[in-house]
């Protein structure tokens, strides 16, 4: 591999967060309700993102960087039904204004994981009536912010958050039961059709998607079972999703309903890349269709145990190719104590991104996750997915010698030769 890699110069680099694992006192959502009955790790103060944001930011620009993805917390601005927070608004905006005067584009994503209590004691994303709620929740937030935003992301990972929460059961409100998962996978995708159709409302030069998380699925054997499992596996949380944008079928376990308002509702996809999956059949795996995932088996895992796998990222943008729309990585990230290691996962990852972007996949940003070290969701606070490092008694932060690398990248549109020579060679082990 010879000279250095070029990127478009309008090529957004930036990192992504969610509300829930930055902000810090977030006390009206389901995690926090979960945490408090001592279901999950607590994320108290977080990284006290609410206060510091000011600073985060002023940092973001001065390492470089021209984008990022954060959530707005729906359950801070509407912590009871009939309540609306205009202070909380009144953050974000704040939030927005700053990432402008420092020319970084912001992508806003609506929901990510959490709800306010209110809505999941009215059965949250089991019932389809309650859809209307989150679609109140969209036009009031989409006429506040509308002048400092351009794209926006309406759901984060819907398939992630029905499986785990409805599937395996990890996630609040801990039930496993396959009708319940393709039920709420079909809710949340039909809320994003319905934040979709509010948002281009609003206006129509708007861009609007929703986060897709992908995952390789391959069989462990070449073996008709193992085969099965990873296509079904595959299917239920890959296909599902690019179904209903593509072609407006609903998921379902049996019978999968036509929904018009999704077919094309989608103006880029949003995608999330982490991992593979490797895949052996067993037959005790009931709620995951069979498939067992000998995940953490790799020649490379992170410290959450998941196999590095980044020629997995250009398979999703080779096989996303054939729908004719952009392409903005959303999220893609390491948790690791070792800082070369995540240089490297970077170097990596966006090498296969450039691989795609040869092939004429209009890939058109990439969001490292994550800006900051922050609270993992059923890890809490011992994965170390930031380019900063946070203090979580100081909540002082510093700039990993990562921030700086990904930062020079970022201003210079390219990834120098060294690093190419020095990472690559793993790639192509
Ligand atoms: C994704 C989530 C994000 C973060 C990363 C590590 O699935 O969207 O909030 O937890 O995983």
């Amino acid at each position: 591999m010879a000279g250095s890699l070029e990127f478009p110069e309008n090529f957004l680099f930036g990192t992504a967060t969610s509300s829930h694992q930055i902000e810090g006192g977030n006390v009206y959502n389901d995690w926090y309700y979960w945490e408090l009955k001592n279901k999950l790790p607590k994320a108290g103060m977080a990284c006290n993102s609410w206060r510091l944001y000011g600073k985060d930011i002023g940092l973001m620009a001065k390492l470089g960087y021209n984008a990022y993805r954060f959530s707005v917390e729906w359950s801070r601005i509407q912590p009871e039904i009939g309540e609306w927070r205009s202070e909380a608004v009144k953050t974000y905006v704040d939030m927005l204004k700053k990432l402008h005067e420092h020319s970084i584009e912001p992508l806003v994503t609506l929901h990510h994981f959490t709800n306010p209590i209110w809505f999941i004691k009215r059965g949250g994303w089991e019932r389809e009536e309650n859809i209307d709620y989150f679609a109140q929740f969209v036009e009031k937030i989409v006429e506040e912010l509308k002048e400092y935003v351009r794209i926006w992301i309406t759901v984060n990972e819907p398939a992630v958050l029905a499986y785990m929460g409805w599937g395996s059961g990890e996630y609040p409100p801990f039930k496993r039961d396959a009708f319940l998962y393709f039920k709420v996978l079909k809710h949340l995708l039909m809320a994003h059709a319905e934040a979709y159709k509010i948002i281009k409302n609003a206006d129509k030069k708007f861009q609007v998607g929703l986060a897709k998380h992908f995952t390789i699925f391959q069989p462990a054997k070449n073996y008709f079972l193992d085969k099965l499992a990873a296509d079904t596996a595959n299917g239920s949380f890959n296909l599902t999703v690019v179904e209903a944008l593509e072609k407006g079928v609903l998921p379902g376990v049996f019978i999968k309903k036509k929904y018009k308002e999704i077919r094309g509702a989608y103006d880029f996809w949003g995608v999330n890349y982490y991992t593979r999956h490797i895949i052996r059949f067993n037959p005790l795996k009931i709620m995951s269709l069979f498939a067992e995932s000998l995940d953490g088996r790799g020649d490379e895992v992170t410290d959450m145990g998941w196999d590095i796998y980044p020629q997995g990222l250009y398979e999703v943008l080779i096989f996303l190719k054939k729908y004719k729309k952009p392409i903005i990585i959303t999220e893609n990230g390491i948790a690791t104590r070792d800082d070369d290691q995540r240089i490297c996962f970077i170097v990596r990852h966006l090498y296969e991104v450039w691989r795609a972007l040869k092939e004429n996949v209009d890939v058109r940003g990439y969001m490292y996750w994550s800006f900051i070290d922050n609270y993992e969701w059923t890890s809490g606070f011992k994965p170390r997915f930031g380019l900063v490092e946070v203090d979580y008694v100081s909540f002082e932060r510093k700039p990993r010698k990562s921030a700086f690398f990904y930062g020079k990248i970022a201003m210079n549109k390219q990834i120098e030769e060294d690093y190419l020579r020095r990472c690559l060679k793993i790639n192509q082990k």
